[in-house]
C-alpha cells in the first residue's frame, strides 16, 4: 500500500537516507528542510535516485515557531491525509543558542516545533490507515527543567540536547496514550552514526547513517509494528527498551505539559 510520509530535517542525515528508501518503494514523500535551495537539490536527487516523481517538500526552520505553524498549514492546505509523520529534524551544536523569543535552539527545534506540527496535523493522522508517529529520541536524555525549557534559565548544550529529548520522549508517551488508531512511537536511532550533527559534535562516530536510516523505514512501514505504540525503541539494542524514568513519573510529565502549553497554545 503506498503511504503518504511527512519526515521532517530529511535534507541530510538518517532523515534524507531513510526518505531515499520509502520512496523507492514508491510512498509518496514529504521532505521537509530549513533551506530552500537545499530542499530543492535533495528533492530532485531523491526522485532521481528512486525513480519516484511524486516527491515534494516545504521549507521552514524550526528554530521559529511561527515557521513551523506555516508549514503546518500548507501541508494541511495540500496534502488529505497523512499515514507517517516521522519528527526527525534535530540540532545539538548550533552558532546560535537561542531563537528570537529566548528559547534554547535544541527545545525549539528537537521538542517544541515537532509537538506544534503534529498537534497541527492531527486532523490529517487521523485520517491516514495505521498511522505512525515516530519522534526521535536519542541515549542522551535528561530530566527536563521546565524553567529551561520556558527560556528562564540557561543551560549547556549537552544538557539542552539530552533535555530536549527526554521531552519529545515524555510527550511521546503522553500522546500515545490520548490518541486511538494513531501508533506514536519514540526512537533513539543509535548512538553517534555517520551524520553532520555528529560529526560537528564530536568528530568521530561509532556507525554508519544507515543503520538509523534503517531503522526509521522499518518502524514505518514494517507490518512487524502495526499497532505498537506508546513505547521506545532502542536501536542501539536493536530492540523496543526502557527509556528514561521520567516518562513514567506523571509529577513530572504534568509539570511538562503545563509548561510547553505556556509557549505553544493549540
Ligand atoms: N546521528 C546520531 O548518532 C543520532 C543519535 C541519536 C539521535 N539522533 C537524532 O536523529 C535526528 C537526525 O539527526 P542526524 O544525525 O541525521 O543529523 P543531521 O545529519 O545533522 O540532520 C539533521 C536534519 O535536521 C535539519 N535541521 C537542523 N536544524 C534545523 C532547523 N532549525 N530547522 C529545520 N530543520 C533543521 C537539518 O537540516 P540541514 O540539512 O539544513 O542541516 C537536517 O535535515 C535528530 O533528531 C537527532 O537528534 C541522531
Amino acid at each position: 500500500m503506498i503511504k503518504t510520509i511527512v519526515i521532517t530535517g530529511s535534507t541530510d542525515g538518517i532523515g534524507k537516507l531513510a526518505a531515499i528508501k520509502l520512496a523507492k518503494e514508491g510512498h509518496e514523500i514529504y521532505l521537509h528542510g530549513r533551506n530552500a535551495m537545499k530542499l530543492a537539490t535533495v528533492i530532485a536527487e531523491v526522485k532521481e535516485l528512486s525513480d519516484n516523481p511524486t516527491v515534494k517538500g516545504f521549507v521552514a526552520d524550526f528554530s521559529d515557531l511561527e515557521a513551523v505553524k506555516q508549514m503546518g498549514q500548507q501541508l494541511i492546505n495540500a496534502v488529505p491525509k497523512v499515514d507517517v509523520l516521522i519528527n526527525n529534524a534535530g540540532v545539538f551544536k548550533s552558532a546560535i543558542s537561542h531563537n528570537k523569543k529566548g528559547l534554547d535552539i535544541r527545545f525549539v527545534v528537537n521538542y517544541l516545533a515537532p509537538y506544534l506540527l503534529t498537534h497541527m496535523l492531527l486532523p490529517l493522522l487521523s485520517k491516514g490507515t495505521e498511522t505512525r508517529i515516530l519522534n526521535l529520541s536519542s541515549a542522551a536524555q535528561a530530566s527536563v527543567s521546565p524553567q529551561a525549557l520556558i527560556g528562564k534559565s540557561q543551560l549547556t548544550t549537552q544538557e539542552a540536547y539530552a533535555q530536549s529529548k527526554l521531552a519529545l520522549t515524555m510527550w511521546s508517551f503522553h500522546l500515545a496514550k490520548t490518541l486511538t488508531d494513531i501508533s506514536v512511537i519514540a526512537v533513539n536511532p543509535g548512538s553517534l552514526l555517520n551524520t553532520n550533527m555528529v560529526k560537528e559534535a564530536y568528530g568521530y562516530h561509532w556507525a554508519s547513517a544507515d543503520r538509523g536510516a534503517d531503522i526509521l523505514y522499518k518502524l514505518a512501514v514494517s507490518t512487524v509494528y502495526t499497532g505498537v505504540t506508546g513505547q521506545y525503541f532502542d536501536n542501539d539494542q536493536g530492540a523496543f527498551g526502557q527509556a528514561h524514568t521520567d516518562v513514567n513519573k506523571q509529577a513530572k510529565m504534568d509539570r511538562l505539559i503545563e509548561a510547553t502549553k505556556t509557549i505553544i497554545k493549540i
